[in-house]
Formats: C-alpha cells, structure tokens, sequence
C-alpha cells in the first residue's frame, strides 16, 4: 500500500486485548486503524471518520449487534460501507440475524482471523465498487455432483418467468464439459454456449442473444444451451465466458448461470460479478463437508454473504443433516429446504416438462415460486444497496 493514501479500518470489540492484537496486525499490514470499545463509540467513530469499513465483535454490551448494523445500514453515509462480525464463538442465530441485519460477513475468531481478514478487506472494498448493471446475474452452483442444481436452476427460472410476464429471463448453461439443461427442457438444436463463445467476441452482443436464443415453450426462458460433449468443450478460450455472460445481461431482465459443481478460473469471475449466488447442497453429510471447503474458498474471494442464497435440496430423501446443522456446519443461513419429491423430479425432467407444469399442487411447486420471488427481490435489494 506504499505510496497511496492508507485506508482505515475501524475495530469495535469491547475485548482491549483483542482489539490491540488486531489492531497491531492490521496496521502492520498497512491499514490506518481506529478503535472503540463499545457500539455507542463505535457509531460515533463511523459517522465521524467515516472508515472504509469496519469489523465488529457482535458481543458488545451497550447495544445488541443487530441494532448497531440496523442503525448504520439505515443511515445513507454508512448504507454501504462494508461491516465484518467477527465474533469469539460460532452462532449460527447470532450469524443469521447480523446477516439478514445488512452485515456483509460473520465470521468466527481462530488463529486463521488475520490471514482471512487480509484476503477479505480489499475484496469487499473491491465489490463496493464494482457497480452492477444490465439484467440480474443468478448463478447457480454446488459443491458436490448431483444435488439437483441444474433441476433447480431451470425451474426456478421457469417460476421466475411465469411469475413476471413482463421480464425476459434467459438460463444458460455453462457447466462444463457437458451441459444438462437442454435435456431437461427437450431442446435438441445445435446452437449451445460452446458454438456461440468460439465466434469472434465483436459477434456476442445483446441483439445477437436476442435475435438467436430459442424460447423454450412452456419454461417462460430462452435458453442458451450447455457445452455437447467434451471435446468441444476443451476448444474453449479462456477469455470468452465473459463476453457472453455480459451479453446476455445487457439482453435479458434475468440471467440465470447453471455452473453446477465448476468452481475454476473461468467460473470465479461470473461468481464474483452475481448479484445472487444460489449455493444447492444436499442433507448428505458429504455434500455439507464440500460446501464448507466451497464457501470458505468463496469468502475468502470476497463474495459477501449476502448475495449467497443457499438452498437445501432434499435429493436424497428424508435422511440426513437437519437445517439447523447444515446451517451451523456451513456457518451460512440457509434460505429454503426444498421438499424430496420421490421419482416426481426425475419423471418432470424426463418429459421435458417444469415441475410447477407437470405437479402444480405439489408442495415442490409452492417452494419454487417461493424460491423464485425471494431470489428476484434479494438482487434487486441488493442493487438498491440495501
Ligand atoms: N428435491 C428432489 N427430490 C427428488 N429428486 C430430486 C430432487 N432434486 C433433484 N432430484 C433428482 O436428482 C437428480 C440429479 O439432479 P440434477 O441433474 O439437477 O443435479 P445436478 O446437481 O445438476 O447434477 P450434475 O452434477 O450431474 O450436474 C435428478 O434425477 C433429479 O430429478
Ligand atoms: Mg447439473
């Protein structure tokens, strides 16, 4: 950080040996530090200093946590400012309430908190800034093969569409080497993301999308269908998802990215740039286990909790971890639990028909709507700055 301005970073714990320990180590790493020991001080600190962001120990004993973000998220000079809880024991109440409060991230004080820290600051000041525009970006994406995130992504934006008639919602498909949505919905033609990202980028633009991409009768989407088979797949530069994920904001009111399990150096850019991230996890203590790694890889990239939407798929029936463990595992709130539908979800998918179509008394069918309003307005929260 020689030679630019130092940016300031306000502690409020009111711990003095854990504010001075952190407060030495963020200095050491270039950041000018502010300190206060309660949240009456630390809101007078904020409103007059206006630090570029602060971190929080959520047991403050003058004011409950959830009330002090309240407040800062309430006031137009700090509606924005990044807010990190780190607090001395896992809580996943404690986690849940400061997250939906407007806190951008919880995390819990170990030995790794300075590292985490160092990785999470400039990121979080990074996306701050990045100001999204075109259509909301919903990217879909899982820890662990087949927890039903290509099933899920199709049908939610099925509800999506059908719930907004007067948006246009395009799903593409970019789980490479091969894609799935296409046989779920039954298209069988050619074009696919692989014969649209190898033509030369001057080509992918919004009207391209717009004049190309087939309407999938009955799922209310266009569809920019997933990658044939691997060999294609291999061809493709790295350069070129890009383009075409921007393309398709600038053309439709609603992209929504299946990713399934691809966390890679193409997939971290869409996930960073999402407005919504729709993590799908099973209840099988495996699929847990991965998300963990996942999520923390994630945090750690600076994707702010919360934009993360988190969904517990029942795949595999009733067995399993329990919500609230999966939650306190993931150190995550989990959204919605959807219901196992038995052989329901697989017959949906292989007549190529939207399971809110083929059971629409089903309590599937209620979640996914669901899913899809609350999915609508957490990225148009969001890019409110709420
Ligand atoms: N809630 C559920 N109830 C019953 N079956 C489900 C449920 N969710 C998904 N399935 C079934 O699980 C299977 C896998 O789903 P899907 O292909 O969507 O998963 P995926 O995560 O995209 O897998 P992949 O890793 O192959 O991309 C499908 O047969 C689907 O019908
Ligand atoms: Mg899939």
């Amino acid at each position: 950080m020689e030679g630019e301005e130092s940016l300031s970073v306000l502690i409020v714990d009111q711990d003095a040996a854990s504010r001075n320990y952190l407060s030495v180590m963020l200095r050491r790493a270039g950041y000018t530090v502010l300190t206060a020991p309660s949240a009456r001080e630390g809101l007078i600190s904020i409103w007059r200093d206006l630090p570029a962001l602060a971190i929080f120990d959520p047991a403050l004993a003058d004011m409950p946590a959830v009330e002090m973000v309240r407040r800062l998220r309430q006031d137009r000079r700090t509606e924005r400012m990044p807010l990190v809880a780190l607090s001395s024991r896992e809580n996943a109440e404690e986690m849940n309430a400061l997250l939906s409060a407007g806190c951008n991230d919880y995390l819990v004080k170990s030995g790794q908190t300075v590292p985490q820290l160092l990785q999470l600051i400039p990121r979080l000041l990074r996306q701050q800034t990045d100001v999204k525009k075109g259509g909301y970006l919903v990217v879909f994406l899982s820890a662990k093969g087949g927890t039903g995130t290509s099933s899920l992504c199709a049908n939610v934006a099925m509800c999506l569409g059908k719930n907004k008639p007067d948006a246009s919602v395009v799903v593409a498909d970019m789980v490479l080497p091969i894609g799935s949505i296409a046989s779920i919905v039954g298209y069988n033609d050619r074009l696919n993301l692989i014969s649209v990202a190898m033509q030369s980028p001057d080509l992918i633009t919004a009207r391209y999308f717009k004049e190309h991409l087939p309407k999938i009768n009955e799922w209310y989407f266009r569809l920019l269908a997933g990658s044939p088979d691997p060999d294609v797949a291999n061809q493709l530069p790295g350069d070129r998802l890009g383009p075409v994920v921007s393309g398709l904001q600038e053309a439709f009111d609603y992209v929504f990215i299946d990713l399934g399990r691809s966390l890679s150096r193409l997939s971290l850019p869409i996930i960073l740039h999402a407005d919504v991230l729709a993590l799908v996890l099973s209840t099988e203590m495996a699929s847990v286990t991965l998300t963990q790694t996942v999520w923390s890889y994630l945090q750690a990239q600076g994707v702010d909790s919360r934009r993360v939407y988190a969904i517990l798929n029942r795949a595999v029936g009733l067995e399993g971890l329990t919500k609230a463990e999966a939650e306190q595992m993931l150190n995550l709130p989990i959204q919605y639990a959807m219901p196992y539908m038995g052989g329901n979800f697989s017959l949906a998918n292989n007549r190529h028909e939207p399971v809110a179509t083929k059971f629409p008394l089903d309590a599937a069918t209620l979640t996914l709507n669901q899913m899809a309003d609350q999915i609508a307005d957490l990225a148009q929260r969001l890019r409110r700055g709420g």
